[in-house]
């Protein structure tokens, strides 16, 4: 992963790389049924970016900005093939004592601002864009604590990688050409049992962690408990190079209702790092090891998102501009192939046939 390097002159990516503002609304959606509904959808990716300056044009200091991510499903409904190597539905992970679900979502939108009525009026404007073809699944409010504390007390974010490193780590490169520029997205949130955390020592809690909790300090190694939720999430290559991901997570909160929760949102350029992470979480490095922090935190969803990059993004808003011409599509293959598949096998038989043509002696 970290041998390719992104291209320079690739598609401008969606604001993926964002500082963290003061708020963030996380809103997943499902697609209505029917044509209708997929229509309004495409034509709200055309115009998503016209929505953020609109609102956020009166007061650029309020930072807002807006992320657009796509299920798989949706993907495949909208635009069938090509599709992003890495897009798949989130896998549910099972271990021992914790299980991180996979939950349903077609559209991301994670809407970032130093206000919540900025995000409230691009929320509601997008609202408006998208009405009558989808349907709610999840929102969540999500606010900066202090200092960037997580709901559970810790500075949250502090090693995130920065700057080329980041967009190293977010954006995909030329490993799926087509689709350059784009990143992937895992959301999960978690509700956090506040009685049990509160009534550990604060000692106890930065050995959950792994870092001090006053000065936000990583424990020495031969401090650091290996189910520290740090330990576990330190992960390299093959090579021994450390693999990273970009966190935006924000704590959430009804107290009134006991509800206090983290929002945990993570960018990679290959899903599969994060999802080693949740790997070593859920299941434990080694197995049965797992993140102490899980022993306070049950996650309640899981979904995965790609990330086009925003000129693709706007194209998608007249359907996949990938399937050129001279790409096989369902009529041509069905022609030829044996029977008549869906898109996706159609495409893939296609692909076969011109292998085994190129394989025959003429
Ligand atoms: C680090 C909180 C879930 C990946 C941290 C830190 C805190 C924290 C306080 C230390 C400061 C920092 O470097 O950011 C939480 C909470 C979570 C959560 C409250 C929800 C219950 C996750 C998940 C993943 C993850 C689900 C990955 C799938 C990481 C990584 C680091 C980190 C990669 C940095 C490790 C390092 O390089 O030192 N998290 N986190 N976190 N977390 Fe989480």
């Amino acid at each position: 992963l970290s041998e390719t390097t992104v291209a320079s002159g690739q598609p401008g990516p969606q604001p993926v790389v964002e500082q963290q503002g003061m708020a963030a609304h996380f809103i997943v959606l499902n697609i209505a049924p029917g044509a209708a509904a997929e229509e309004t959808v495409r034509a709200f990716f055309g115009n998503a970016a016209a929505l953020v300056r609109s609102v956020g044009r009166r007061l650029p200091e309020l930072r807002l900005s807006m992320v657009v991510g796509i299920g798989s499903n949706a993907w495949d409904r909208l635009f069938g093939t090509p599709r992003p190597a890495h897009l798949h539905v989130f896998k549910e992970l099972q271990g021992g004592k914790h299980r991180a679900p996979s939950t349903p979502g077609d559209l991301l939108l994670h809407i970032r601002a130093q206000t919540v009525s900025m995000c409230f009026e691009l929320a509601m404007q997008a609202m408006r864009a998208l009405e009558g073809a989808v349907e709610p699944v999840d929102e969540v409010h999500g606010f900066r604590y202090f200092d960037a504390r997580s709901m559970v007390g810790f500075v949250d974010g502090t090693e995130n990688p920065e700057g080329q490193e980041a967009l190293e780590a977010t954006l995909i490169g030329t490993e799926d050409p087509d689709f350059a520029g784009g990143s992937y997205v895992i959301v999960q949130k978690y509700l956090h049992d506040m009685t049990a955390w509160n009534q550990l020592p604060t000692e106890e809690q930065e050995r959950v962690i792994g870092r001090t909790k006053h000065d936000d300090i990583e424990l020495a190694d031969d401090v650091k408990p290996s189910n520290s939720h740090v330990a576990l999430n330190v992960v390299e290559d093959e090579n021994g190079n450390e693999l990273a991901i970009v966190r935006n997570n924000l704590p959430f909160a009804t107290p009134s209702r006991g509800e206090y929760g983290t929002y945990f949102i993570g960018y990679a350029r290959d899903p599969a790092v994060t999802e080693l992470m949740l790997t070593n979480m859920f299941i434990g490095r080694p197995p049965g090891n797992y993140d102490r922090l899980l022993d306070f935190s049950v996650a309640v969803t899981g979904t995965l998102f790609f990330v086009p990059s925003q000129a693709l993004l706007e194209a998608l808003a007249d359907g996949n501009p990938l399937a050129g011409d001279d790409a096989p599509d369902a009529a041509e293959t069905a022609e030829t192939a044996a029977s008549t598949p869906s898109p996706v096998a159609a495409s893939a038989a296609g692909t076969l046939q011109i292998g085994s043509l190129k394989g025959q002696p003429q």
